[in-house]
């Protein structure tokens, strides 16, 4: 992570790289003013010639010579007063750390907004100067990500990274909260950053041993232990279902278990079961060449809920918290299922097996199924599992299914909240019904002349969750980025974690 420190400095003499101000969509007022007036007007005259607004992630960067500390000044638009949240904060920190990286500054500072920027809107967390602070060094620090792993440094062309950034208070009184804020900020950017990485790692690199060790790496935290099941454990758990779409691969299968005891002892625990494919061929029913590299994303939700250990331990929660991997490869090899053979999940239930594409609800369905000994108080599913929710949703919002009214409300608010947004989906008794099979209690792909590819899927998994409250993610769409946005540049987008986080922190 990128050097941080929280200090309050005279804002004319500090020096920095760039000194990043956010601006309301209106005249320069406050402490923008007074830097107005310093630089002989030029973002009056800026607004006055309408190239810059305050329209939220609209930029204006002007050198200011030798009239401050600064090098240069960055003013980044922030929108209408009345709507600005938290998440237009990241949005424009995210957006103006980016614009100062491309435009080779090696150091940036944040003023802390006071006025009407520092007034974000409501939400259900601490102070509002707080708040700002933490917003700005989450949007920072994710969208100064970069996954250059597997790049040679070109020496005589190095590319600018931002070294350090700082935070700077209105004054002396306020350092210390704001350090709080910042720090939590980058605990949970940190982890939001690590599950980025599993998500971008090549499957070549990235295989079911490996996720397991990363589970390992958190379990050093306090209060966290990790426990990796292997396949002659899977078998005498009866897990036929994970076990089955594990045959088709070389790599051996992991189920990962890692439980953060951050409450009471006797307190029932929330369980996050993520799915982790570390590579989703189709298997016998193979997907086609086209973007098939793409699939090294499939155990984005496995990732995920490693994330949210990492930060509920990092945060020291007060909440415990069992995130559940199963993970495997989708190959298909000479000894991979085919189309119409039957398995047997751990909770007895035998599945018809008519695309083993539709791998994902297989796996999840033994991890389901131990998800239930812990009774737990909720539990989350999050899985790539269908193409079907992009049709649906496009990349900008995941679908959330379940059988829990007031878990899916909670969990649609801390989508909001985080600006990781959740659309709710039924769960019909027609789409239960469709997963029936002939010959078996379930098949894992319904007949033609369905449809709803996302709310079958789920309708699926709900055959093998008892009475927990239960909610499934489908982050298909969400969980890998094409298009850029403002702090989460193109790749492994970590959705999830910052969401799960906020929910666990109402608890
Ligand atoms: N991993 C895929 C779903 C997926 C598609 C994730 C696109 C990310 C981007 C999943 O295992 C899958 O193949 N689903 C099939 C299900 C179908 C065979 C019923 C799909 O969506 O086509
Ligand atoms: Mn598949
Ligand atoms: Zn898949």
């Amino acid at each position: 992570m990128i050097k941080t420190s929280v200090q309050a400095d005279d804002i004319f003499k500090h020096k920095t790289g760039c000194l990043i101000l956010l601006c309301p969509e209106k005249n320069p007022a406050g402490i923008l003013k007074k830097i107005d007036d310093q630089l002989n007007g030029v973002i009056t005259d800026a607004f006055t010639a309408k190239r810059f607004e305050g329209k939220l992630n609209q930029t204006l960067l002007q050198g200011v010579g030798r009239a401050m500390g600064a090098d240069a000044v960055l003013v980044v638009g922030l929108g209408k007063t009345k709507d600005i949240t938290e998440e237009q904060i990241r949005q424009a920190a995210g957006t103006a750390a980016k614009l100062a990286e491309k435009s080779k500054f090696q150091t940036l500072s944040f003023y802390l907004p006071g006025g009407d920027a520092g007034k974000v809107s409501k939400s259900h967390k601490g102070k509002s100067g707080d708040r700002v602070a933490g917003a700005l060094a989450e949007g920072a620090h994710l969208a100064l990500y970069h996954f250059d792993n597997y790049k040679s440094v070109d020496e005589e062309n190095p590319v600018n990274r931002i070294q350090k950034i700082v935070f700077l208070a209105e004054s002396k009184a306020k350092v210390n909260a704001m350090q709080k804020a910042v720090q939590q900020a980058e605990i949970l950017a940190e982890a939001v950053v690590d599950t980025r990485n599993l998500m971008h790692h090549p499957s070549n690199t990235a295989t079911p041993q490996f996720l397991a060790d990363a589970a390992k790496k958190i379990a050093r935290l306090p209060k966290v232990t990790c426990k990796v099941l292997e396949k002659k454990d899977m078998e005498k758990l009866k897990m036929g279902s994970l076990l089955g779409v594990a045959r088709g691969s070389h790599e051996p299968p992991k189920f990962i278990i890692l439980e953060y005891m951050g409450g009471k002892k006797n307190q029932a625990p929330v369980v996050i079961v993520g799915k982790g494919v570390t590579f989703d061929t189709g298997g016998i029913s193979l997907k086609p060449g086209a973007n098939m590299d793409e699939m090294k994303y499939d155990m984005s939700g496995g990732a995920v809920a490693l994330g949210v250990l990492q930060a509920a331990a990092g945060l020291k929660l007060p909440v415990n918290v069992v995130g559940l991997v199963p993970a495997t490869e989708n190959m298909p090899g000479g000894s991979a299922i085919k189309p119409g053979d039957i398995l047997t999940a751990s909770s007895g239930k035998t599945i018809e097996v008519l695309n083993t594409d539709a791998e994902g609800r297989l796996i999840l369905a033994d991890a389901l199924v131990y998800a239930q000994r812990y009774k737990p108080r909720a539990l989350i599913d999050l899985a790539t599992l269908t193409g079907a929710v992009i049709m649906a949703l496009g990349h900008v919002a995941s679908a959330v299914i379940g059988t829990d009214p007031a878990l899916i409300k909670k969990l649609i608010q801390s989508g909001t909240a985080t600006g990781e947004r959740l659309w709710e989906l039924p769960l019909y008794e027609e789409y239960e019904k469709a997963v029936k099979s002939d010959i078996a209690d379930l098949k894992n792909i319904t007949g033609p002349g369905v449809g709803a590819g996302t709310a079958t899927a789920a309708a699926f998994l709900r055959a093998f969750v008892e009475d927990a409250p239960w909610a499934h993610l489908d982050i298909a769409g969400t969980a890998w980025t094409s298009n850029e946005k403002p702090y989460v540049p193109k790749g492994g987008s970590g959705f999830g974690v910052r969401l799960l986080i906020d929910y666990l922190k109402t608890l």
